[in-house]
């Protein structure tokens, strides 16, 4: 997730880009960049870091005579480390055109190598600069520019945001939208562009969303609407009555409901470029993981703290489906001082959302001292872990902001689903056709529980946030979405919470049922003879008066009277089961520290990055 700004109208151009880049280094921060006219020509000034330290240079350059049409970015990185080469924007081999860019470009591989054939010199490490090339090309090979830009674009393959200005037609910024998102901001006699609202509600209301596959030309005195094949088309423009508080969170209450519901499309992003749906294969080639980078390895080591770690309990269940290799999953403040069999048989995989954890990283570098391979399952590019780790397979769930991780943890899951299927295909010589088939339909699916269930869960928090303790319980894969319901419950609504082994129940936590101590259940008919087990467990705390609030699969009819709540979850792929059902907990969580007014985005007492023992 990147975010990116555009202007063209008569105000000094710089003032308007960095009050929108402010705006949107919520969507990343790592490096930023502007470009503009001056005097004519394209002038470009980027910066690794945050938007001030780009706001610095620029006004300490007094040389510069800034004109619009003028673009900005701030990145996240996805390609290429966080540097001031890797910053946005990019340009063609003869600086004549700029691009900025949010998403991913899975096919840029192949395309940079036919581009570097072609004569084409690339400067950066990033998927972006593909862009600026290849319309480059197009025009040398005697398209108009406009043809160009729409032909380069029916070439990607991806999720794209990209924006464009050129001394080839300086009085326009060209912009596209396909999977990544776009807003065009209308006023008098200029026009703005931009990833979200926050960065236009300074400058106008009037805004115009671009859908997939639609392309728009911006000049002072007009927008116009095109898709990727050049047809125009009319687009209707709305009016805006968030405040900038709200806009920032794009319309939500809290940074955490918005992260919760951005997890479809989290999952999506993390998907891209790694399905190869004809081969019906895993693909992480990019990353640099090969068959031999598990040749000789005899045991596996998952290791990583709070929600990442219940990520590893889960990854335990995937990949002991599809390998014989023993593995073990440690707490990293408990592997660092324990004396665990490593050697260069072992393979250690670290999971971190931040990449900083203090007692993660001490783990990975004893894993290295020790001679293991080393996996890092990360979201931040760049991070201390992935830097001191051999692979890196980075989720893409963008900048969390929310101190209690949502979608860190869902594309974490996802990334375990995917590492199971490659692993599949090489110690079982089986492809995993079925499953990677219906990987795709995994964020809808998920969309679909989060909208049906939201209502319903907003009713039983109402019921259930006054109770001072809660049990969760589940077994097999989702015994450790036990553990995190509880965890986001304590975490965000200070409520005392306990996750545990639903088959654990009767040797001790069984004590404590009352009529008011809830019990959230979680089954599912995919978890196959331990399902009807969960149930029995249900009937034994009903017994005994205590609450139920039942998470189980749709049609599971004969419970209905039995419990206080129940909440259906499609039929699914026993693979699917964590991520759809550890969503509805954290909505639950979510609503019920809503009703107590808890500060749900930074909750007492924590932080986002532990970076200390
Ligand atoms: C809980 C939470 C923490 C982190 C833990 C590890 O919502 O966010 O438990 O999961 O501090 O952090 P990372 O994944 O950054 O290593």
């Amino acid at each position: 997730m990147c975010g990116i700004v555009g202007y063209v109208g008569k105000r000094p151009v710089l003032p308007v880009l960095l009050e929108g880049l402010r705006r949107l280094e919520y969507r990343g921060y790592d490096s930023a960049g502007v470009v503009f006219f001056d005097k004519g020509r394209l002038r470009v000034l980027k910066r690794k870091g945050r938007v001030y330290d780009l706001e610095e240079d620029i006004y300490r350059n007094s040389t510069l005579e800034p004109k619009a049409p003028g673009l900005g970015h701030t990145r996240w990185a996805t390609h290429g480390e966080p540097n001031e080469i890797n910053a946005h924007p990019h340009f063609d081999c003869k600086t004549t055109l700029a691009i900025v860019h949010n998403g991913i470009i899975e096919n840029f591989y192949e395309l940079k190598k036919e581009l570097i054939i072609k004569g084409h010199k690339f400067i950066s490490d990033t998927d972006t600069e593909v862009i600026a090339h290849l319309i480059e090309e197009y025009v040398k090979e005697g398209l108009n520019l406009f043809q160009a830009f729409l032909t380069a674009l029916r070439k990607l393959k991806g999720a794209f945001a990209v924006a464009m200005i050129t001394t080839m037609d300086p009085e326009k910024i060209y912009v596209a939208r396909f999977q990544s998102p776009v807003v065009v901001g209308l006023g008098e006699g200029e026009n703005f562009l931009a990833s979200d609202i926050p960065a236009l509600l300074p400058f106008t209301k009037k805004v115009v969303f671009l859908e997939d596959g639609e392309v728009a030309i911006l000049s002072q005195e007009e927008v116009k609407y095109f898709d990727f094949h050049g047809r125009e088309l009319k687009k209707t423009p709305q009016i805006i009555t968030w405040d900038l508080a709200s806009a920032e969170k794009g319309g939500f209450s809290h940074f955490m409901l918005k992260e919760i519901y951005e997890q479809p499309s989290a999952l999506q992003q993390t998907l891209l470029g790694r399905l190869d749906l004809e081969k019906g294969k895993i693909d992480f080639s990019r990353e640099g993981l090969t068959q031999e980078f598990f040749s000789g390895i005899k045991r596996i080591f998952l290791v990583a703290c709070g929600t990442s770690y219940h990520a590893c309990l889960v990854g335990k269940y995937l990949l002991e489906r599809v390998i014989d290799i023993p593995i073990e999953v440690d707490l990293a403040s408990e592997f660092r001082y324990r004396n665990p069999r490593l050697d260069n048989g072992s393979l250690f995989i670290a999971l971190s959302q931040s990449g900083e954890t203090a007692d993660t990283l001490a783990s990975l570098r004893l894993a290295k001292e020790k001679g293991a391979r080393t996996l890092a399952i990360c979201n931040v590019l760049g991070s201390t872990i992935t830097r001191e780790s051999h692979i890196v397979l980075y989720t893409q769930a963008g900048p969390e902001i929310s101190v209690a991780s949502t979608k860190a943890f869902t594309t974490q899951v996802l990334m375990f689903i995917l590492l199971s299927l490659y692993l599949q295909e090489i110690y079982q010589r089986e492809e995993p056709k079925e499953l990677i088939k219906m990987l795709p339909r995994l964020p809808g699916l998920l969309n679909k529980v989060i909208e049906k269930l939201h209502p319903k869960i907003k009713e039983c928090a109402k019921n259930w946030y006054g109770a001072s303790n809660f049990l969760y319980l589940g077994r097999n894969i989702l015994y450790p979405i036990a553990l995190e319901g509880a965890l986001k419950l304590k975490e965000i609504s200070y409520i005392h919470a306990e996750g545990y082994a639903a088959g654990e129940m009767k040797h001790g936590p069984i004590a404590l049922i009352d009529e008011n101590f809830p019990t959230v259940i979680l089954s599912a008919k995919e978890l196959g003879i331990v399902h009807e087990k969960t149930l029995s467990n249900a009937e034994e705390i009903r017994a005994r008066r205590g609450p139920i609030i039942l998470f189980t699969t749709e049609g599971e009819r004969k419970f209905e009277d039995k419990v206080n709540y129940i909440f259906y979850i499609p039929e699914t792929s026993y693979a699917f089961l964590p991520i759809l059902y550890v969503v509805p907990l954290q909505l639950l969580a979510f609503e019920i520290a809503y009703l107590k007014g808890c500060d749900i985005d930074k909750p007492r007492n924590l932080a986002k990055s532990v970076t200390v023992e």
